[in-house]
């Protein structure tokens, strides 16, 4: 349709066709029971106006969606198709590594197809739009949703964030496989006090904008169809009331031109932040600040009318919303095709395809890290002699993560059934004993999640199980501990100010631990979990996170060395949950630790060093890599000029692998006090036993800018330093000057 067809088409809906594209209606109202549901009844909506809603969520199924979508053309005066959307994070029924771990694999290409293959499955299943990507930036593991970002750094974030858009949308969103991205929690959602879920956000405007607006700027620079609010306050005003944040901010400054999505029950909650005395005033100040589409409130529905009968906001002020919501539609293809590409036949041959498992085995594999390897107990080979596998993640299917609402445990293999199938195919020669060892979590410890408790087995006998992994590990050479978070742990709601172990999994690596001393530990986890106990016990450690369907094989492959670990950690490991929140890029402080113990006025703590356990992008390889000096093109830089930083690298090591090699700079005397390093670049290479490559970082002017003193984001000439290596922690460095 053109602009000026969606222009006359506005024009001919009533005030309340108007008013129901902006209502998301939550799943329960789209089944044939809906009026019988609470929410019905508490939107106050009849049956009929259901079907000329704008958009539903979480319902899926080619069937069932062709079956709403006729529901709704034959209701809906217009025929205007229904969008239907849905958090698909990371993937939709083929489950592929959380986005932290997708962080960790620093390779957006892999992401791009991980993120085609997410929109395929879903969209034969009937879905036009994702929740994705999260773009909000973590440095307080505490928060759970950490696990949905790609990490602390916005340089990463955005690249991640952008790859992740090219693979849903495609180039355009009528191609077949594709569908309308949504950038999310607009903004700063990452940093809520504490580190718990929905808290007041504290930041400072020069932050704000340096660091944690520019991955959602990102998002939009690519092209991302939607944006969703989040639930936190900046500044003491909630995102979704905030004229500035969305009107100035997305709008203006950045350029967003396409729906702007609550989050949900966001424009309610108004009443709970206390800027709203009622829904009403929360429907009245979410339109001024353009919010199009109300998630799962019946503030919008129940009350816009009022307002424009009132005088209270303009029919124009709607109209802007209803525009962008048509324009969404149109551009998705849905006015000449209102199925899409629903289809039963094509989401069979699709969903869980080999091709796709496969895709998710080798995603979850780049994505590991290997965060300890004394001895190079890893790889397993002959030499690791008998094996004994031992930890609830023996038995476990559930490798998902928390957003993982499709992917079925009956479609997964748990670590045991994969080593079995190994044997058969021959993949794997000698086989390992198992034991379960612990529950995963205290007895009668409960993890809640949306609607009801989460069914983790609970084994009564728990001395039983302790035993007999002690009695497998005294007989075995080599033991390898899988051990972890629950999936229910992480992800929304999901914060904790314990971030080791759970209990009984902590005693189960310590018994062990005095009875074999070659422990492997491999942690699965959505979060930077505190380590320091694991490291101590252990002479090898896998990060192996939520790994997704194939993160069985996928673990297998790393471990006995058929893929060599090239992970490297997105967020920064602290040694003790007092640490946080931390990241790589700090400030520097007026009274830098300088290790001198006799002298106490240094920013430091008394019980424990200022230094991470593990740096950002720090991660281990099966092999070793040299990096040379870095090398600069010119000691000076101008607004019209680049300078190349190189270094050489060589795999020093006997196996092949590959390195992520990183770019940093530092800015050093400035106007405001600047990061002590900034990550801005990295490539992933793979070399050959012996082999060498170059590996160059264009720097230009722009990548210098900061917000000054003045308020303004622009460069300032003076002295900086440029970092390459392999994690945040180089000190591998050259100077040059911006005139
Ligand atoms: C709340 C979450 O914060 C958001 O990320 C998600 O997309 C919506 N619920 C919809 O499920």
């Amino acid at each position: 349709m053109t602009k000026e067809k969606l222009l006359e088409l506005l024009k001919d809906m009533s005030l309340e066709e108007k008013i129901g594209q902006l209502v998301q209606l939550p799943p329960e109202l789209m089944g044939d029971d809906a009026m019988a549901t609470g929410p019905a009844q508490s939107m106050g909506i009849t049956y009929e106006q259901i079907y000329e809603c704008g958009s539903t969520l979480t319902v899926t199924g080619a069937e069932k969606l062709k079956k709403i979508q006729d529901k709704v053309l034959s209701t809906q005066p217009h025929k205007i198709p229904m969008l239907f959307m849905a958090d698909i994070i990371n993937g939709y029924r083929t489950i592929y590594p959380i986005p932290l771990a997708q962080g960790a694999s620093f390779d957006t290409k892999l992401s791009e197809e991980c993120a085609r293959m997410a929109a395929k499955e879903s969209s034969y299943d009937g879905l036009h739009v994702t929740f994705s990507p999260m773009a909000d930036l973590v440095k307080d593991s505490r928060w759970g949703r950490v696990m949905e970002s790609t990490g602390e750094s916005v340089f990463l974030n955005s690249e991640m964030g952008k790859a992740m858009i090219v693979g849903y949308q495609g180039k355009d969103m009528t191609e077949e496989g594709s569908m309308a991205a949504c950038v999310k929690h607009f903004a700063a959602y990452g940093a809520p006090m504490g580190g718990r879920d929905y808290n007041t956000v504290e930041l400072d405007e020069r932050t704000l904008k340096d660091e944690y607006l520019p991955a959602y700027e990102a998002a939009i620079k690519a092209g991302v169809a939607l944006t969703m609010t989040s639930f936190n306050t900046i500044n003491r005003v909630p995102s979704t009331a905030n004229k500035w944040l969305m009107r100035d901010i997305l709008r203006d400054k950045m350029g967003f031109k396409g729906v702007l999505i609550s989050d949900w029950g966001a424009i309610g909650e108004l009443v709970n932040h206390a800027v709203a005395a009622d829904k009403k005033e929360a429907a009245r100040l979410a339109l001024e600040a353009g919010v199009d589409i109300d998630m799962c409130t019946e503030s919008y529905f129940a009350n816009t009318k009022a307002l424009i009968d009132e005088g209270l906001i303009s029919e124009e002020l709607l109209d802007e919303c209803v525009l962008r919501i048509l324009e969404l539609k149109n551009d998705l293809g849905l006015f000449e095709n209102p199925y899409r590409f629903a289809d039963e036949a094509k989401a069979k041959e699709c969903i869980l395809s080999k091709e796709n498992r496969a895709l998710a085995r080798k995603a979850a594999g780049q994505s590991m890290v290997l965060l300890e390897n004394h001895k190079s107990i890893l790889p397993l080979s002959e030499k690791s002699g008998k094996v004994a596998f031992i930890g609830p993640y023996v038995d476990c299917k559930h490798l998902y993560g928390f957003w993982s609402l499709w992917g079925r445990d009956e479609d997964t293999a748990s670590v045991r059934e994969t080593v079995d199938e190994f044997i058969k195919t021959g993949e794997l020669s000698e086989k390992p004993s198992f034991a379960q060892g612990s529950n995963f979590l205290k007895k009668g410890e409960k993890l809640v999640q949306f609607g009801g408790y989460a069914d983790i087995p609970e084994n009564e006998d728990e001395e039983g199980m302790l035993n007999e992994a002690l009695n497998l590990a005294k007989e075995a050479d080599t033991v390898v501990m899988l051990l972890g978070e629950h999936a229910f742990h992480s992800g929304e709601a999901g914060s904790r100010t314990d971030i080791r172990l759970p209990k009984p999994q902590r005693k189960l690596l310590d018994e062990v631990s005095k009875v074999n001393k070659n422990i492997v530990t491999v942690v699965f986890s959505g979060r930077p979990l505190d380590l320091r106990d694991v490291k101590k016990r252990s002479k090898a450690v896998l990060e192996a996170w939520f790994p997704g369907t194939e993160g069985a094989a996928a673990l297998l492959d790393v471990l006995y060395g058929k893929v060599n670990p090239s992970g490297k950690v997105p967020m920064t490991f602290p040694r003790n949950v007092g640490q946080l929140p931390m990241c790589y890029n700090e400030l520097p402080t007026g009274r830098p630790n300088n290790g001198d113990d006799t002298n106490r006025a240094m920013s430091r703590y008394l019980d424990v060093a200022n230094t991470p356990l593990y740096p950002f992008g720090y991660g281990l390889s099966y092999t070793k890599f040299d990096i040379s000096p870095v090398t600069l093109s010119s000691d000076t830089l101008t607004k019209d000029t680049s300078i190349t930083a190189s270094v050489k690298v060589t795999n020093v090591g006997k196996v092949t692998g590959s390195e992520v090699v990183q770019l940093y700079i530092r800015d050093k005397v400035a106007s405001v006090s600047r990061p002590v390093k900034e990550h801005k670049g990295f490539e992933k290479i793979c070399l050959k036993p012996g082999e060498e490559k170059t590996v160059e970082f264009v720097i230009t002017e722009d990548m210098l800018r900061f917000t000054t003193i003045n308020n303004v984001y622009e460069s300032e000439p003076g002295s900086f330093d440029v970092f390459v290596g392999n994690s945040s922690a180089t000190d591998n460095k050259a100077e040059f000057i911006l005139k």
